[in-house]
């Protein structure tokens, strides 16, 4: 296949920010003494605001007014603005910059599928914002593992969704790209927790963009 589009989540895939999401959330947990299971930390992975929510609150969430909820995700909202305020390029995770200035310079177009309301802010701190033609709106579509966002990602680049691979580190990530009319996952982490992906790679250092993208430029060059 010869790819023509590249569609990244951001959180975990190109800036060391789920760490962050996480931290905000621990805090939250321990505020409200809710446990911390050994998988917590697997399950908040690209999840929505209000669906990592239930996650903490578990088996306690009956016993909160909707208002409360409200008010407990803007206060980790609040908690993760503030950790993400001494963000810099420094933070971004090995060999996510190279591909994006790799891609970029071939006129290989960018779109980010992030269900992080923060997102646009976190581009900017991190300095790689220049490099996205598009950023699919959270708002506008069903939360991962539901395809719209990289859908959506794709239809703003103008890309048929199977001429596009996209970047996922977490599990409902990966589910959400495969169900995206023949989208290609890159899972980045684990074979354990990604396996259903097309490609699993340890970092995007390791991921080699001459082998899906060249043979697009050179067709491109020769018609
Ligand atoms: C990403 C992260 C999640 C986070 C979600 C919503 O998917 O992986 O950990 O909960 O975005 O982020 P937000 O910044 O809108 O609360
Ligand atoms: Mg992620």
């Amino acid at each position: 296949m010869i790819y023509r589009a590249a569609i990244f989540d951001l959180d975990g895939v190109i800036a060391d920010t789920a760490r962050l999401h996480l931290q905000a959330w621990r805090q939250l947990a321990e505020a409200l003494q809710r446990p911390w299971a050994d998988d917590t930390e697997e399950k908040l992975k690209g999840l929505e605001r209000m669906a990592s929510l239930e996650v903490i609150l578990g088996g306690e969430s009956g016993n909160f007014s909707e208002e409360t909820k409200l008010a407990l995700a803007s206060r980790k909202n609040s908690r993760y603005q503030e950790l993400i305020r001494s963000l810099s390029p420094e933070d971004l995770l090995p060999g996510a910059g190279k591909l994006l200035a790799w891609l970029y310079e071939r006129k290989i177009p960018i779109a980010l599928a992030s269900a992080s309301k923060n997102a646009p802010a976190v581009l900017q701190a991190l300095g790689i914002s220049d490099f996205f033609s598009y950023i699919a709106d959270p708002e506008q579509s069903a939360p991962k593992p539901s395809p719209e966002i990289f859908l959506a990602a794709a239809q703003g680049l103008q890309v048929e969704a199977e001429f596009c691979i996209a970047f996922e580190d977490a599990a409902a990530g990966v589910t959400a790209i495969k169900a995206a009319q023949g989208m290609t996952a890159v899972g980045v982490g684990s074979e354990s927790t990604l396996g259903s992906a097309d490609y699993i790679v340890g970092s995007l250092e390791m991921f080699d963009p001459k082998d899906f993208f060249l043979s697009a430029i050179r067709a491109a060059v020769v018609s």
